[in-house]
């Protein structure tokens, strides 16, 4: 009788059933995928991150994503925006972004449900239960700031503007215009990063949400169609700019540190 109380009304009481799951499928693999690529992308960055090398190619204008926009004084030609970060080895180079794009990652309704599986296992599954005990939601902290998101998407269109005129200035050469395969690199990277940025949840709701009428918000309503259409991609897109981002930082790496020449179709 305990029970009924707490059982939102008409919902019939779960069957009494010793197994920890009935699933014979191997519902496992998505969750540790999931642990394995996001722990290895996050390893990776933070190397990178605190490497204070290789981030710049100064013959083409190439600088990675990693480090934009770079704020000290080792930047040297990558400072588009002035030098005024401390010169400490424990802050990196975008120290004023990366916090913004980590909340944004982070706080991601995709994400969210990537991590709170895969790392949490709160549930690792449909129908394999909890790891936990007692389950609270998102209503106590720290969790309740996963509504924040809405502020770190902002944040992250500022930051996808930064990473285009990156992409723009890298049209470069030591004689002028300039055009390689790390362009190509850097321009999928940006169109990739527009489109994960533009498929969020929050974008879609700015875009066409508390609306009465879409007929009188022709404009509005063009365009929350056309971030529904790419929002149905989020979990790739989520998954693609984690790729792009560390294929960009690590070619920029390596015709940094001179592993081998990039590949120039217009000097
Ligand atoms: Fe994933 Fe907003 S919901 S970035």
């Amino acid at each position: 009788m305990t029970t009924t109380a707490t059982r939102p009304v008409g919902a019939q009481a779960r069957a009494s059933i010793s197994a920890r799951t009935l699933r014979t499928d191997r519902w496992w693999i998505a969750p540790l995928i999931t642990v394995i690529g996001l722990s290895a992308w996050i390893a990776y960055a933070t190397v990178r991150v605190y490497m204070h090398k290789w981030f710049f190619v100064e013959d083409y204008h190439y600088l990675t994503p990693f480090y934009s926009p770079c704020l000290t004084d080792r930047c040297g030609d990558a400072a588009e925006f002035g030098t005024f970060l401390p010169n400490w080895w424990i802050i990196p180079e975008a120290a004023l972004t990366l916090p913004f794009l980590l909340l944004f990652r982070l706080t991601c309704y995709y994400y969210r449900k990537a991590y709170y599986r895969s790392f949490w296992l709160s549930p690792p599954a449909c129908a394999v239960p909890d790891g936990h005990k007692t389950y609270s939601g998102e209503t106590r902290f720290p969790l309740i700031f996963q509504n924040a998101h809405r502020y770190a998407f902002y944040a992250a269109g500022i930051i996808s503007v930064i990473n285009t005129w990156d992409a723009i200035k890298a049209f470069h050469s030591p004689e002028g215009f300039g055009f390689g395969l790390g362009n190509l690199i850097l321009i999928l990277n940006v169109v990739m990063l527009w489109a994960y940025t533009l498929s969020c949840h929050s974008c879609r709701h700015i875009a066409g949400g508390r609306l009465k009428h879409f007929s009188r918000h022709p404009v509005r309503y063009r365009f929350w169609t056309f971030v529904s259409k790419l929002n149905t991609r989020h979990m790739q897109l989520a998954w693609i700019t984690l790729a792009t981002l560390a294929i960009t930082d690590f070619y920029i790496m390596a015709v940094s540190a001179g592993w081998f020449g990039d590949v120039r179709f217009i000097n």
